[in-house]
């Protein structure tokens, strides 16, 4: 099989896949020869993904989504397996920011961000996991986790939990899942240039201290981060699992010395 096609003939599935890093990684996913479930809350960005991988000759499928929402995530499934018959691999990557001091932080602020970061995650490997244990092929699944579950910064606490949640939940998994053939892995981005970091106030001049931290020289693009979820989810990765992996250019460890 060429380098390029190693997902040929697959079925991949992304979360939050609008925008950002997913809409990166669906475009990954469908370079490398996959069919694509393009899932999130937003339809119209939703399409633009999809729009983008028919452009480069692929397929895919939009899903409208909340992540959040139990039936919403079995129903994604369904169409997913009614539309393209099986699920190889699924990136569960929609998320919400929520960084403000526990003073200021309400009780449904935190809500949100763990229903949709951690809740959300695991809604949606529970659903996966049936759907590809069932069909006894195995699979490949990651989630995006952030830098920030080993540093912190003023205010990040929910968000940290919501991520740290997700690395030590899939220790647990990767020990239910390895009989089946199924991995699971995150992906723990740095500082990665998407709609989100520039809500968050992302420019030139306040990602200047990053930058000078990072020993890559530069902050994150979405395909960064994008390609490599697509490589973890190929043959190439077949040994690893259970882990969580920095795609930061050295920010963390620089960071944190
Ligand atoms: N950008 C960074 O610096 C950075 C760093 C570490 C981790 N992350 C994580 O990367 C992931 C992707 O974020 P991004 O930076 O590409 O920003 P983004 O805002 O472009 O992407 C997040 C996507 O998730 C979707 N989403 C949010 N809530 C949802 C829900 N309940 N159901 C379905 N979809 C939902 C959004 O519509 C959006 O498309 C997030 O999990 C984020 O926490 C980002």
């Amino acid at each position: 099989m060429s380098q390029s096609l190693r997902l040929q003939g697959r079925v991949a599935l992304v979360t939050g896949g609008g925008s950002g890093i997913g809409q990166a990684a669906a475009l990954a996913f469908a370079r490398d020869g996959a069919s694509v479930v393009v899932a999130g809350r937003r339809e119209a960005a939703l399409r633009d993904t999809v729009r983008l991988i028919h452009e480069q000759g692929g397929e895919a499928l939009a899903v409208p989504t909340d992540v959040s929402d139990g039936g919403q995530v079995q129903a994604l499934i369904t169409a997913t397996l009614t539309h393209f018959g099986r699920l190889d691999a699924a990136f569960n990557n929609a998320g919400v920011e929520g960084f403000s001091p526990i003073s200021e932080m309400s009780e449904a602020e935190f809500d949100r961000v763990v229903a949709t970061n951690l809740k959300g995650a695991w809604l949606s490997m529970k659903y996966e996991l049936a759907a590809m244990t069932r069909a006894g092929h195995g699979g490949a699944i990651v989630n995006t986790s952030s830098w920030l579950t080993h540093g912190a910064s003023v205010g990040s606490a929910a968000y940290s939990a919501s991520k740290g949640g997700l690395d030590a939940m899939i220790r647990a998994l990767a020990l239910e899942t390895g009989p089946h053939n199924i991995r699971i892995n995150n992906v723990n981005p740095g500082i990665i240039d998407t709609p989100m970091a520039q809500r968050m106030g992302a420019n030139e001049e306040t990602l200047a201290p990053f930058v000078r931290l990072t020993p890559a020289g530069r902050v994150g693009k979405a395909d960064d981060v994008g390609d490599v979820v697509a490589w973890l989810c190929s043959d190439e990765a077949r040994f690893v699992t259970g882990q969580s992996l920095l795609v930061d250019g050295g920010f963390t460890i620089a960071g944190l010395r």
